[in-house]
Protein backbone atom coordinates (compact mmCIF):
# COMPACT_ATOMS: atom_id res chain seq x y z
CA UNK A 1 0.00 0.00 0.00
CA UNK A 2 0.90 3.51 -1.01
CA UNK A 3 0.05 6.61 0.68
CA UNK A 4 0.75 9.76 -0.96
CA UNK A 5 0.01 13.46 -0.94
CA UNK A 6 1.44 14.11 -3.97
CA UNK A 7 4.10 15.83 -5.59
CA UNK A 8 5.43 13.17 -8.28
CA UNK A 9 1.56 12.97 -9.65
CA UNK A 10 0.18 16.48 -10.60
CA UNK A 11 -2.29 18.45 -9.90
CA UNK A 12 -3.17 16.57 -6.77
CA UNK A 13 -6.29 18.65 -5.46
CA UNK A 14 -5.68 20.38 -1.84
CA UNK A 15 -7.87 19.14 0.94
CA UNK A 16 -7.89 15.56 -0.49
CA UNK A 17 -5.92 12.01 0.70
CA UNK A 18 -5.10 9.72 -1.93
CA UNK A 19 -4.78 5.91 -1.00
CA UNK A 20 -3.13 3.71 -3.65
CA UNK A 21 -3.74 -0.60 -2.94
CA UNK A 22 -2.53 -3.12 -4.88
CA UNK A 23 -5.26 -5.35 -4.31
CA UNK A 24 -9.00 -5.17 -2.72
CA UNK A 25 -12.24 -7.03 -2.56
CA UNK A 26 -14.01 -3.79 -4.08
CA UNK A 27 -12.65 -0.11 -3.47
CA UNK A 28 -16.13 0.32 -2.59
CA UNK A 29 -16.04 -2.35 1.03
CA UNK A 30 -12.66 -0.57 1.45
CA UNK A 31 -13.88 2.60 1.81
CA UNK A 32 -16.94 1.79 4.24
CA UNK A 33 -13.84 -0.14 6.48
CA UNK A 34 -12.05 3.64 6.24
CA UNK A 35 -14.44 5.72 7.78
CA UNK A 36 -12.99 5.57 11.41
CA UNK A 37 -9.76 6.63 10.13
CA UNK A 38 -10.23 8.89 7.48
CA UNK A 39 -9.46 12.60 8.24
CA UNK A 40 -10.76 14.25 5.17
CA UNK A 41 -12.04 13.40 1.51
CA UNK A 42 -9.87 10.21 0.69
CA UNK A 43 -9.33 8.63 -2.66
CA UNK A 44 -8.89 5.10 -2.83
CA UNK A 45 -7.46 3.37 -5.65
CA UNK A 46 -6.69 -0.30 -6.58
CA UNK A 47 -5.09 -1.84 -9.20
CA UNK A 48 -6.93 -4.82 -9.21
CA UNK A 49 -10.47 -5.85 -7.17
CA UNK A 50 -11.52 -9.69 -6.86
CA UNK A 51 -14.95 -8.38 -5.95
CA UNK A 52 -15.84 -5.48 -7.73
CA UNK A 53 -19.77 -4.39 -8.49
CA UNK A 54 -21.85 -1.88 -10.53
CA UNK A 55 -25.04 -0.84 -10.24
CA UNK A 56 -28.18 -2.82 -9.07
CA UNK A 57 -25.46 -5.67 -7.76
CA UNK A 58 -24.09 -5.77 -11.32
CA UNK A 59 -20.46 -7.76 -11.31
CA UNK A 60 -17.96 -5.07 -12.59
CA UNK A 61 -15.08 -6.48 -14.66
CA UNK A 62 -11.97 -4.40 -13.99
CA UNK A 63 -9.08 -5.73 -16.41
CA UNK A 64 -5.42 -4.17 -15.71
CA UNK A 65 -4.66 -0.96 -16.74
CA UNK A 66 -8.26 0.51 -16.16
CA UNK A 67 -9.29 2.57 -13.38
CA UNK A 68 -10.84 1.42 -9.82
CA UNK A 69 -11.31 4.25 -7.52
CA UNK A 70 -13.72 5.59 -4.47
CA UNK A 71 -14.12 8.67 -2.83
CA UNK A 72 -14.81 8.94 0.79
CA UNK A 73 -16.12 11.19 2.68
CA UNK A 74 -18.65 12.79 5.26
CA UNK A 75 -20.48 15.69 3.56
CA UNK A 76 -23.27 17.98 5.21
CA UNK A 77 -25.56 16.54 2.57
CA UNK A 78 -29.17 15.18 3.02
CA UNK A 79 -29.67 11.72 1.31
CA UNK A 80 -30.95 14.08 -2.05
CA UNK A 81 -27.88 16.45 -1.47
CA UNK A 82 -25.64 13.25 -1.36
CA UNK A 83 -27.09 11.75 -4.71
CA UNK A 84 -26.98 14.42 -6.56
CA UNK A 85 -22.38 13.98 -6.58
CA UNK A 86 -23.28 11.39 -9.15
CA UNK A 87 -23.46 14.64 -11.91
CA UNK A 88 -20.66 16.27 -10.21
CA UNK A 89 -18.99 12.68 -10.37
CA UNK A 90 -19.56 12.48 -14.28
CA UNK A 91 -18.65 16.31 -15.04
CA UNK A 92 -15.53 15.35 -13.74
CA UNK A 93 -15.37 11.98 -15.78
CA UNK A 94 -15.89 14.32 -18.91
CA UNK A 95 -13.35 16.85 -18.29
CA UNK A 96 -11.22 14.52 -17.37
CA UNK A 97 -11.37 12.09 -20.39
CA UNK A 98 -11.92 14.98 -23.12
CA UNK A 99 -7.78 15.79 -22.14
CA UNK A 100 -7.03 12.06 -24.11
CA UNK A 101 -10.10 12.10 -26.26
CA UNK A 102 -12.10 14.66 -28.35
CA UNK A 103 -15.13 15.81 -26.47
CA UNK A 104 -16.96 15.40 -29.39
CA UNK A 105 -16.85 11.51 -28.93
CA UNK A 106 -18.07 11.30 -25.06
CA UNK A 107 -21.19 12.00 -24.07
CA UNK A 108 -22.99 11.78 -20.53
CA UNK A 109 -25.60 9.16 -20.15
CA UNK A 110 -28.44 9.82 -17.32
CA UNK A 111 -28.04 8.68 -14.70
CA UNK A 112 -24.49 7.67 -14.44
CA UNK A 113 -22.37 6.58 -17.63
CA UNK A 114 -20.01 8.11 -19.66
CA UNK A 115 -19.93 7.48 -23.40
CA UNK A 116 -17.20 7.19 -25.76
CA UNK A 117 -17.99 6.53 -29.39
CA UNK A 118 -21.29 5.23 -28.28
CA UNK A 119 -19.51 2.93 -26.05
CA UNK A 120 -19.60 2.56 -22.48
CA UNK A 121 -16.58 3.67 -20.82
CA UNK A 122 -17.18 4.68 -17.18
CA UNK A 123 -19.66 3.94 -14.78
CA UNK A 124 -20.27 5.74 -11.38
CA UNK A 125 -21.57 4.30 -8.43
CA UNK A 126 -22.94 6.00 -5.53
CA UNK A 127 -23.24 4.32 -2.00
CA UNK A 128 -24.12 6.37 1.41
CA UNK A 129 -25.78 5.48 4.50
CA UNK A 130 -27.50 7.56 7.42
CA UNK A 131 -30.32 7.75 9.82
CA UNK A 132 -30.23 11.58 10.36
CA UNK A 133 -31.16 14.58 8.39
CA UNK A 134 -27.91 14.13 6.82
CA UNK A 135 -25.98 11.45 5.45
CA UNK A 136 -23.03 9.69 7.79
CA UNK A 137 -20.70 9.22 4.64
CA UNK A 138 -20.93 8.69 0.99
CA UNK A 139 -18.84 6.98 -1.60
CA UNK A 140 -18.88 7.64 -5.21
CA UNK A 141 -17.03 4.87 -7.10
CA UNK A 142 -16.10 5.35 -10.65
CA UNK A 143 -14.39 2.66 -12.98
CA UNK A 144 -12.85 3.91 -15.53
CA UNK A 145 -12.05 1.71 -19.01
CA UNK A 146 -8.46 3.01 -19.76
CA UNK A 147 -6.26 0.59 -21.75
CA UNK A 148 -8.71 -2.56 -21.95
CA UNK A 149 -12.12 -3.51 -22.85
CA UNK A 150 -14.12 -6.00 -20.12
CA UNK A 151 -14.93 -9.45 -21.67
CA UNK A 152 -17.60 -11.49 -20.97
CA UNK A 153 -19.71 -8.31 -20.30
CA UNK A 154 -23.01 -9.80 -21.72
CA UNK A 155 -26.32 -7.59 -20.18
CA UNK A 156 -25.17 -4.12 -21.02
CA UNK A 157 -27.22 -2.14 -22.98
CA UNK A 158 -23.97 -0.12 -24.07
CA UNK A 159 -21.32 -2.16 -25.28
CA UNK A 160 -17.93 -1.19 -23.13
CA UNK A 161 -14.83 0.07 -24.94
CA UNK A 162 -12.06 1.63 -23.73
CA UNK A 163 -9.90 4.60 -24.17
CA UNK A 164 -7.36 3.13 -25.86
CA UNK A 165 -10.18 1.29 -27.93
CA UNK A 166 -11.33 3.97 -29.03
CA UNK A 167 -8.32 5.78 -30.19
CA UNK A 168 -6.79 7.50 -26.95
CA UNK A 169 -3.95 7.19 -25.55
CA UNK A 170 -2.81 4.91 -22.50
CA UNK A 171 -2.76 6.27 -19.47
CA UNK A 172 -1.48 5.06 -16.20
CA UNK A 173 -4.87 4.87 -13.80
CA UNK A 174 -2.51 6.91 -11.27
CA UNK A 175 -2.48 9.58 -13.59
CA UNK A 176 -5.93 9.50 -14.07
CA UNK A 177 -6.87 9.50 -11.30
CA UNK A 178 -4.88 13.13 -10.17
CA UNK A 179 -6.43 14.51 -13.50
CA UNK A 180 -9.92 13.30 -12.44
CA UNK A 181 -9.61 13.67 -8.66
CA UNK A 182 -8.39 17.81 -9.38
CA UNK A 183 -11.48 17.78 -11.86
CA UNK A 184 -14.07 16.86 -9.36
CA UNK A 185 -12.96 18.97 -6.47
CA UNK A 186 -13.61 21.87 -8.99
CA UNK A 187 -17.09 20.43 -9.30
CA UNK A 188 -17.49 20.64 -5.23
CA UNK A 189 -15.89 24.18 -5.53
CA UNK A 190 -18.85 25.18 -8.14
CA UNK A 191 -21.27 23.60 -6.13
CA UNK A 192 -20.80 25.70 -3.21
CA UNK A 193 -20.10 28.62 -5.25
CA UNK A 194 -23.33 28.62 -7.75
CA UNK A 195 -25.34 25.75 -6.72
CA UNK A 196 -26.41 22.59 -8.20
CA UNK A 197 -28.37 24.01 -11.29
CA UNK A 198 -24.52 25.49 -12.77
CA UNK A 199 -24.00 21.34 -11.97
CA UNK A 200 -26.68 20.85 -13.79
CA UNK A 201 -26.05 23.20 -16.58
CA UNK A 202 -22.54 21.33 -17.19
CA UNK A 203 -24.22 18.05 -17.29
CA UNK A 204 -26.83 18.82 -19.51
CA UNK A 205 -24.49 20.38 -22.25
CA UNK A 206 -22.61 17.04 -22.71
CA UNK A 207 -26.08 14.77 -22.23
CA UNK A 208 -26.43 12.41 -24.81
CA UNK A 209 -29.76 12.41 -26.72
CA UNK A 210 -31.16 15.83 -24.33
CA UNK A 211 -33.98 16.63 -26.50
CA UNK A 212 -34.77 13.09 -28.82
CA UNK A 213 -37.08 10.27 -28.32
CA UNK A 214 -35.52 7.69 -25.47
CA UNK A 215 -37.10 5.04 -23.98
CA UNK A 216 -36.62 4.71 -20.10
CA UNK A 217 -37.54 1.51 -18.36
CA UNK A 218 -38.09 1.52 -14.51
CA UNK A 219 -38.65 -2.37 -13.72
CA UNK A 220 -42.45 -1.16 -13.76
CA UNK A 221 -43.05 0.01 -17.23
CA UNK A 222 -41.54 1.34 -19.97
CA UNK A 223 -41.95 5.08 -20.58
CA UNK A 224 -40.78 7.11 -23.94
CA UNK A 225 -40.81 10.52 -24.37
CA UNK A 226 -38.57 13.48 -25.46
CA UNK A 227 -35.39 14.05 -23.22
CA UNK A 228 -36.06 17.20 -22.17
CA UNK A 229 -33.94 17.75 -19.13
CA UNK A 230 -32.92 16.88 -15.17
CA UNK A 231 -34.77 18.83 -12.51
CA UNK A 232 -33.52 19.64 -9.43
CA UNK A 233 -33.84 16.40 -7.76
CA UNK A 234 -31.72 15.24 -10.65
CA UNK A 235 -35.02 13.28 -11.90
CA UNK A 236 -34.63 12.29 -16.03
CA UNK A 237 -37.92 14.47 -17.65
CA UNK A 238 -39.42 12.76 -20.03
CA UNK A 239 -42.31 15.30 -22.17
CA UNK A 240 -44.61 12.11 -23.41
CA UNK A 241 -47.55 12.00 -24.69
CA UNK A 242 -49.45 12.49 -21.32
CA UNK A 243 -47.25 15.44 -20.48
CA UNK A 244 -44.14 15.79 -18.57
CA UNK A 245 -42.82 12.77 -16.01
CA UNK A 246 -39.95 13.13 -14.15
CA UNK A 247 -38.19 9.25 -13.56
CA UNK A 248 -36.31 8.83 -10.21
CA UNK A 249 -35.01 5.86 -11.54
CA UNK A 250 -34.30 3.82 -14.43
CA UNK A 251 -32.35 2.41 -17.14
CA UNK A 252 -32.29 4.31 -20.40
CA UNK A 253 -32.39 3.08 -24.32
CA UNK A 254 -31.90 4.94 -27.28
C1 LIG B 1 -21.75 0.89 -13.10
O1 LIG B 1 -22.43 -0.12 -12.90
O2 LIG B 1 -21.76 1.46 -14.19
C2 LIG B 1 -20.90 1.45 -12.01
C3 LIG B 1 -19.56 0.80 -11.98
C4 LIG B 1 -18.70 1.24 -10.80
C5 LIG B 1 -17.42 0.42 -10.71
C6 LIG B 1 -16.48 0.99 -9.71
S1 LIG B 1 -14.83 0.38 -9.87
C7 LIG B 1 -14.43 1.17 -8.37
C8 LIG B 1 -15.58 0.92 -7.42
N1 LIG B 1 -15.47 -0.38 -6.80
C9 LIG B 1 -16.49 -1.16 -7.11
O3 LIG B 1 -16.66 -2.33 -6.67
N2 LIG B 1 -17.31 -0.54 -7.96
C10 LIG B 1 -16.86 0.80 -8.25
Amino acid sequence: MSRMHDSDHSPWPEGYDCVVLDSVDSTMAEAVRRIPVIERPTWIMAKTQTAAHGTRGRKWVVPEGNLSATLIFQPEATAMEAARRSFLAANALFQALSIYVPAEKLALKWPNDVLLSGGKVAGILLESSGRGPFVDWLSIGIGVNLANVPEGVTDARFAPTSLVAAGGETVPPRDFLSTLADAYATQEAKLSRFGFDRIRDDWMANAARLGEVITARTGREDVTGIFDSIDKEGNLVLITGAGPRAIPAADIYF
